[in-house]
């Protein structure tokens, strides 16, 4: 049996923030990664148009071989996981799987909240799905689930703009419209890969007292645990610690901008679907 390495999907840049976390906890599997940053972001985009564009992708990994491929991107778990699962898989190759990274932070998350009011701070497209709320629900009947989309703060992290004054003006505008919402919030999820880069700058405009999370590292033991449970598929997956990088735009531009998500430079390959 031929082992081939795990894909790992992002519409652009913020997926690079869930395969670091991997990466530190699983650092012998080999890793693809692929941003679909020519049709990025995906996050003001239909269902209809979220769910061709994931699928497309996800064909790609397969035709690589990957025997696994994580949605490492809240929009596309959102919008278009289940019904790859439901609908295309079996179609495709029904011994491969497709992860997301919504489970794995919704059946934790009643971990850190006392109050059992839990903010979300994630793209339109994730907070018009509901799906967090759905799925919170399903683990933690109890708690109440506050959303405030941020349509502005993935162009102003994709474009490196998110430093800048200008930015801070909508990031303190979000957080303020989630806090009004409920003043018994006390969890505030990043629903969205990119957001981490915005975790310092946020843990200083909300008040003190709120526990702010993101999803790397949560995503990371999940798989952990998945691998560990499903050794049948664990030992599909090669093992030589390698992490290839591709991308639907210009591959310059990924390498001039990855470090920022992913700490470290990377050589990316252009690829057109
Ligand atoms: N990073 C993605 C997410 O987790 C989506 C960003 C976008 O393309 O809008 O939702």
């Amino acid at each position: 049996m031929k082992q081939q390495p795990i894909g790992i999907f992002d519409s652009g840049y913020g997926g690079l923030t869930v395969l670091q976390k991997i990466k530190a906890k699983l650092p012998q599997y080999d890793y693809l990664y692929l941003g679909d940053n020519a049709r990025s972001p995906y996050g003001n985009r239909s269902f209809e148009t979220v769910y061709a564009y994931t699928l497309e992708c996800v064909k790609w990994f397969f035709d690589q071989g990957c025997p696994l491929v994580i949605l490492a991107c809240n929009t596309a778990s959102a919008k278009a996981l289940r019904s790859i699962q439901q609908n295309d898989l079996h179609k495709m190759d029904g011994s491969k799987r497709v992860l997301g990274v919504l489970r794995p932070t919704t059946e934790i998350i009643g971990q850190f909240t006392k109050t059992g009011h839990v903010g979300i701070l994630a793209t339109t497209g994730t907070v018009k799905s509901d799906s967090y709320p759905i799925e919170i629900q399903k683990f933690y009947p109890g708690i109440k689930v506050f959303q405030e989309a941020c349509p502005l703060w993935v162009p102003l992290i994709e474009n490196n703009e998110y430093n800048n004054p200008g930015a801070d003006y909508f990031i303190q505008k979000n957080i303020s419209d989630l806090i009004k919402q409920s003043g018994d919030i006390d969890t505030i999820l990043l629903a969205c890969t990119h957001y981490p880069l915005l975790l310092e700058k946020i843990k200083k405009l909300i008040p003190a007292g709120i526990t702010v999370l993101s999803q790397g590292e949560i995503v990371a033991k999940s798989l952990l645990g998945y691998l560990e449970k499903h050794r049948d598929l664990e030992e599909k997956c090669s093992k030589n610690g390698l992490s290839s990088f591709f991308t639907t735009d210009s591959a310059e531009d990924f390498d001039n901008h990855a470090a920022i998500f992913y700490g470290k430079s990377v050589k990316s390959t252009h690829i057109s679907l």
